[in-house]
């Protein structure tokens, strides 16, 4: 526990002194190949729902699923903090949250994250109590897109602005080590990041925040679909293809002579 704590504390240090660059990882071989690129973060996220699992959006994501992920990802044993995200409906009360949590830490986690602002501040609190480090999570939710009807950039309007300011403010009350600003407008998010003295890690929220982070096969060329927010990728899915057929080609035309 103790070890998690320091590991945590050390990206929380990194706020004003190094931008964070980080990246999620599903597998063994993603989390090895992360780490020894020096990513100080991996975060597990139930994004695995959409694009490892082929599920349309991450709801149906179980906690076995992120047991099954974290495990794999652990089994590297990464310099890199390993973050497990707590999937959809299981922070319901305080006490599902800090049980779950604990399952996620017992499967190889380091720390945990859970989508939600000052509705989730007691459990935030339960779970840092706990010993467990946290990470936030705000902006858009992608756990609650379809009910909100889509994918919306969060903090257009002044109301909504103050909103994330102040969800801001009670995950830092409660104990994050660091919050994930998703699909925020760029100056909302700067101006959160200036305001709290932990750090912010954004995705689609400008270049304002104190990190980055991105789904690593969004990155890679390797997801169905690359969001906007992926400035560049590299386009290991085509290669892969091009690898895969070339590979094909070479074992039909070797036929065995009788
Ligand atoms: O699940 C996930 O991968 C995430 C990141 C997009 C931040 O929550």
């Amino acid at each position: 526990m103790a070890a998690n704590l320091e590991k945590a504390e050390s990206i929380r240090a990194m706020k004003g002194r190094e931008r964070i660059a980080a990246l999620t990882a599903y597998d063994y071989p993603m989390a090895r190949i992360l780490d020894e690129a020096g990513i100080p973060l991996l975060l597990v996220g139930d994004s695995l729902g959409m694009v490892v699992l082929g599920h349309p959006d991450t709801t149906l994501v179980t906690m076995e699923n992120m047991e099954h992920h974290v495990r794999a990802v652990a089994r590297a044993k990464t310099k890199a903090l390993v973050v497990g995200d707590l999937p959809y409906h299981c922070c319901l009360t305080a006490e599902l949250a800090v049980e779950n949590a604990r399952r996620l830490i017992a499967a190889g986690a380091e720390a945990v994250k859970a989508e939600g602002g000052a509705v989730l501040a007691p459990v935030v609190k339960n779970i840092v109590d706990s010993g467990i480090p946290f990470l936030g999570h705000i902006g858009m939710l992608p756990q609650s897109a379809a009910a909100e009807g889509g994918y919306r950039i969060k903090g257009k309007s002044p109301a909504e602005e103050l909103r994330l300011l102040q969800d801001a403010r009670a995950l830092v009350e409660a104990g994050a080590f660091g919050i994930v600003l998703e699909l925020v407008v760029s100056h909302v998010a700067e101006e959160i990041t200036r305001a709290i003295p932990i750090p912010t890690i954004g995705i689609g929220a400008g270049n304002g925040c104190d990190g980055e982070i991105l789904v690593t096969l969004d990155l890679f060329g390797l997801s169905s679909y690359i969001p906007k927010h992926v400035k560049k990728h590299w386009p290991f899915g085509e290669q892969m293809r091009a690898a895969a057929a070339e590979w094909k080609a070479g074992v039909t035309a070797s036929r065995k002579e009788p």
